[in-house]
């Protein structure tokens, strides 16, 4: 008998007595199970909260998603990471517009097939908003199985994630396969934590966990080492005239495909490139860094001020205001927009 066998019944009781209230599963109906396993995906709870709450202020339903305007998606994800999310949300919005009548398919191949949909976001909504018994394999129910069968598998590996699939596939309950799966996923996120910081006591699985018996809590799951980031420095250029900011629109591809940026360049300065906006009169801003999944960002921050408001093509000059609620400028420049920020409040 496997050992995962005896885990639905204690994980269903535990889930009933300990799920967290979370807006979308108050009304799951696909497109709200979609949205949030969508802003879910790297993404803790807390941080998913506010923009799931203003994004469906703002988007009700898929047909008002796949008429948002570009900026104004992006501006709701502003912050949250990983834009091609976003996009791709609105990409499938507009698939289920024109190809399903603007109501989310409820066949599983249908769901799979839309942009930014794997298995992991299929199996979730397939199973949270209609049901069918089918797997949602995170890194929470890797961790979970690794700890529960004391399998010393690489969990990052395609052969785990596929073994894990089957495994969990064979134990969903046919009558609770939605909440089988959100309890698997809520025991990972709140009980079974990773980096050796587990609450054992709490587990509805403590009496047949392999690891916690084998004394290798710590050890499983087994995780290959990931690449080192590449280290950029950057230089940043707060660049003012009268009370406004030079932004500039990243090219559509690519890091950050389509947000606002301040105008940057590989290396420190400290001069800025010839612009022909007349720049002078510098001060050091200090330094600021970011982490992306496969890079970092050292970034000098420097503040000029321009000679003349002419701007390259595809520049604005922003206002405070606007700097806050227009453009979409990503978390990587964060201690830059609080200082143009700082800089455009005082030359009121
Ligand atoms: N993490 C991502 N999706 C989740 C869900 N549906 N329930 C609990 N934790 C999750």
């Amino acid at each position: 008998m496997n050992l995962l066998d005896k885990l639905p019944l204690p994980l269903l009781e535990w889930f009933r007595d300990n799920a967290r209230p979370l807006p979308w599963r108050d009304d799951p109906t696909p497109y709200h199970v979609w949205l949030s396993e969508i802003m879910l995906q790297q993404t803790r709870v807390a941080a998913v909260l506010g923009y799931y709450r203003r994004f469906l202020e703002e988007a009700p339903d898929i047909a008002v998603l796949a008429a948002l305007p570009e900026d104004r998606l992006l501006k709701l994800w502003q912050g949250l990471g990983y834009y091609n999310r976003a996009r791709n949300l609105q990409r499938a919005a507009r698939v289920i517009v024109d190809q399903h009548g603007g109501v989310f398919p409820a066949d599983y191949a249908a769901v799979r097939a839309l942009p930014g949909v794997g298995d992991y976001t299929a199996g979730a909504v397939c199973s949270i908003a209609f049901g069918q018994a089918v797997p949602a394999v995170d890194g929470n129910v890797l961790r979970v199985y690794a700890r529960i069968c004391g399998d010393g598998g690489d969990i990052t590996a395609p052969r785990m994630k596929q073994k894990v699939t089957r495994a969990v596939g064979e134990i969903i309950p046919l009558n609770a396969a939605g909440t089988f799966n959100q309890a698997l996923m809520e025991l990972g996120a709140t009980v079974c934590l990773p980096n050796g910081a587990p609450l054992c006591q709490r587990c509805p699985a403590k009496g047949f966990c392999a690891a916690l018996a084998q004394g290798r809590v710590g050890e499983l799951p087994v995780k290959a080492p990931k690449k080192a980031r590449r280290v950029e420095k950057r230089a940043v250029w707060l660049i003012f005239w009268e009370n406004r900011v030079a932004l500039r629109r990243r090219p559509d591809k690519g890091l950050l495909a389509g947000l606002w940026e301040f105008p940057n360049e590989l290396g420190d300065g400290p001069l800025p490139p010839d612009w022909g906006i007349g720049a002078c009169s510098e001060e050091y801003g200090g330094q600021a860094k970011h982490i992306f999944t496969h890079m970092e960002w050292r970034m000098a921050i420097r503040l000029v001020r321009a000679a003349s408001g002419v701007l390259p093509p595809g520049w604005v000059w922003a206002a405070a205001d606007e700097l806050e609620k227009t453009y979409a400028v990503p978390n990587a420049f964060q201690r830059a927009v609080e200082l143009a920020g700082e800089h455009l409040r005082g030359m009121d």
